[in-house]
């Protein structure tokens, strides 16, 4: 699935919304369109969050992917686009954690967020996905500080900046290399690069499904779509396809 040169822009209000705007004036609008820009307004996290990034600091951007996975397959994106940004945190010798469904981390702190949003397809065939994705670059200590959650960047972590575009270009190729690998293999080709990241393995979390309904369990396992198994203390597995999950 091999990505176009990114488009970028100084200001947009968010990539995720104008790149879905796009598609809906142009059907035709090519697989692996990219729009990046150095700054958003009205940046989107999951669940009706803001996501927050200073001018300039970040890389935000999203990437059109059309394809033809069956929709219950499309679950797994997520972790598949997760998979792909702890593969490219490795030239930068990071190592990076994956927090179901799709955060990632380094050092226990988010380093990257991933809001994939899907778009209904005019012929019914091809499934339109726009891939956002929010990766914490040159963000300094102060701003990290600022923000509600621990929050990490390469620069945090490494006492180096980095050249934003190089990197969307860097992560591009890991995620052409990774969703390539979904489309062809399906999902169980990359659960296992998946489980060895998972930062919760084994050990006890919560998920909070967007109806509020509250499990607690032990993190089992990842199913064939990407849904988490969880184990109650009665020995019950749940599996969920959605929610927020706290460590
Ligand atoms: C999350 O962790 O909640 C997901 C964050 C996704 C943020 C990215 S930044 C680029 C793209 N445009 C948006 O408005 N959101 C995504």
């Amino acid at each position: 699935m091999p990505f176009s040169p990114p488009i970028w822009f100084d200001t947009l209000d968010s990539t995720n919304t104008v790149l879905k705007e796009m598609v809906v004036d142009n059907s035709q609008l090519p697989s692996g369109t990219v729009l990046a820009t150095h700054y958003q307004t009205n940046g989107r996290g999951r669940l009706s969050r803001q996501w927050q990034s200073a001018p300039g600091e970040n890389l935000t951007f999203s990437a059109l992917l059309r394809t033809n996975i069956d929709s219950l397959a499309l679950t797994s994106l997520p972790l598949v686009i997760g998979v792909a940004i702890v593969n490219a945190l490795e030239t930068y010798n990071m190592h990076g954690q994956l927090k179901w469904p799709n955060d990632v981390l380094v050092d226990h702190k988010k380093i990257a967020g991933v809001l994939v949003e899907l778009l209904p397809s005019p012929d019914g065939k091809l499934a339109n996905c726009i891939i956002g994705i929010g990766f914490n670059i040159n963000m300094s200590l102060d701003s990290a500080n600022v923000i509600n959650q621990p929050a990490t960047s390469l620069l945090i972590e490494s006492n180096q900046t980095y050249a934003v575009q190089l990197v969307l270009d860097n992560l591009l190729i890991h995620l052409d290399k990774a969703i390539t690998l979904w489309e062809e293999k399906g999902f169980a080709a990359i659960k296992p690069n998946w489980i060895k990241h998972a930062v919760s393995l084994n050990t006890q979390v919560t998920i909070n499904n967007t109806i509020n309904n509250i499990t607690t369990g032990i993190h089992r396992g990842i199913g064939p779509s990407g849904e988490i198994i969880l184990e109650a203390l009665d020995g019950t597995i749940t599996t969920h396809f959605c929610g927020d999950l706290s460590l």
